[in-house]
């Protein structure tokens, strides 16, 4: 007879999930049930303070009223269409998204991920300059798919290929003479992230980012700003670029560019758009009418609830309040933020997840990365310094 443990067990979606899935994610101890805004309801009966966001996802938080009644009347309304056909609401987003995007980047090409927006960067800017190396970062990420991961550090982990589909080469982050020295007129384009996320928030230095500017446009290499992670609001402009005041030949944006629903997105220039006609490019799902309301409700709901304002205000109170136990530092911009540990991070997060707070791991073991929804309040942030100021003492 079957006893309530094994019934538990055996509707354990941890349990099903490993039964039928290929392991490829490390999984984390509770099951959600349900979230709201900021919190997540688990199974277990627990409230969490999720400052992960799954993923830098979650910019509005759960369940915003906005984002959800948009979702909801495209699906009543028309749930798909593919590029086969134009549609006012594709449009309305892609005129909003250029709207908010750094001057000069008036073009929209959508797709579904990040790493297939910057697959897609690449290519067109391969095909646009007819040359065949690009630069990309030490300690950068960029994504699973060939392109994307042979740009990123790391490749022989993430690319898993034969063989590479361009000449790459990385130079050493925040190097502004190494910079100077290897962009030369041979490479088609230098891909970063300003504020490097799966490396632990680490915000490239102004002067680099700056080097990386001035050397593409004096060699006629595209420059790709990597906004994945640190676009749509989550560095307190809607671009980190824009906080830097550079502007790039190509932006790309995805996670937050959704607020859960999945999508992605290519930006450049009309300059740059006109190398390419139909049949250069394409995506069966990219801009789908659902994903395109939801960026509009995106990006409406950062206008209209002042939530740039809330970032940088969020921003500010945990560098001041954060850095108790065992925070020694605080790195990155906004929301994205690396909390430098006095132990591997992995400890802490457990300790916080004790607390009922969610914080991420990143590539750098002492750090612990801070995604949290763009809706934060003061409260949620007294919530996690005071978890953090009594976390137990490192043991060595
Ligand atoms: C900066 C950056 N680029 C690209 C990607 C890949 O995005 P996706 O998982 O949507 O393909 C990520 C994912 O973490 C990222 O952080």
């Amino acid at each position: 007879m079957m006893t309530a443990a094994t019934d538990t067990h055996l509707t354990d979606p941890r349990v099903r999930e490993s039964k039928v899935t290929v392991p490829v994610y490390g999984q984390l101890p509770f099951v959600p049930e349900r979230a709201s805004g900021c919190d997540i309801f688990t199974r277990d009966g627990r409230r969490i303070l999720d400052l992960y966001g799954g993923h830098a996802v979650a910019a509005l938080g759960y369940g915003h009223p906005r984002l959800v009644e948009a979702v909801n009347r495209q699906c009543k309304n028309l749930m798909f269409q593919s590029n086969a056909v134009a549609l006012d609401i594709r449009a309305e987003a892609a005129e909003k998204l250029v709207g908010v995007a750094p001057q000069g980047l008036d073009r929209v090409f959508f797709v579904n991920s990040g790493a297939e927006a910057n697959e897609n960067a690449l290519r067109m800017a391969c095909m646009a300059t007819g040359r065949k190396k690009v630069l990309a970062i030490t300690q950068g990420f960029h994504g699973r798919t060939a392109a994307a991961a042979a740009v990123t550090w790391n490749s022989a982990r993430w690319y898993g290929f034969p063989s590479l589909p361009f000449d790459v080469d990385f130079i050493p982050r925040d190097d502004v003479a190494a910079a100077h020295a290897m962009i030369g007129s041979d490479i088609a384009a230098v891909i970063f992230e300003p504020v490097q996320g799966v490396a632990g928030a680490y915000d490239l230095s102004l002067d680099f980012v700056q080097a990386l500017r001035d050397a593409t446009k004096k060699h006629g290499a595209m420059l790709i700003a990597d906004e994945v992670q640190s676009g749509m609001g989550r560095c307190g402009q809607f671009f980190a670029v824009q906080v830097h005041d550079i502007e790039p030949d190509f932006l790309t944006s995805a996670k937050a560019l959704g607020g859960g629903i999945p999508c992605a997105a290519v930006l450049c220039s009309h300059e740059i758009a006109s190398h390419f006609g139909s049949g250069d490019l394409g995506s069966t799902f990219g801009g789908g009418p659902v994903a395109a309301a939801a960026i509009v409700a995106v990006i409406d709901a950062i206008e209209n609830e002042q939530l740039l304002a809330n970032v940088r205000r969020s921003e500010l109170a945990i560098r001041e309040q954060c850095i108790v136990g065992p925070i020694k530092r605080i790195q990155g911009m906004g929301l994205l933020l690396g909390l430098v540990c006095d132990r591997p991070a992995i400890e802490v997060r457990n300790a916080l997840l004790e607390h009922d707070i969610l914080t991420g791991t990143s590539g750098d073991p002492e750090v612990l990365r801070i995604l949290a929804p763009l809706i934060l309040e003061p409260a949620h942030i007294d919530h996690l310094a005071e978890a953090l100021s009594v976390v137990a003492p490192a043991t060595i």
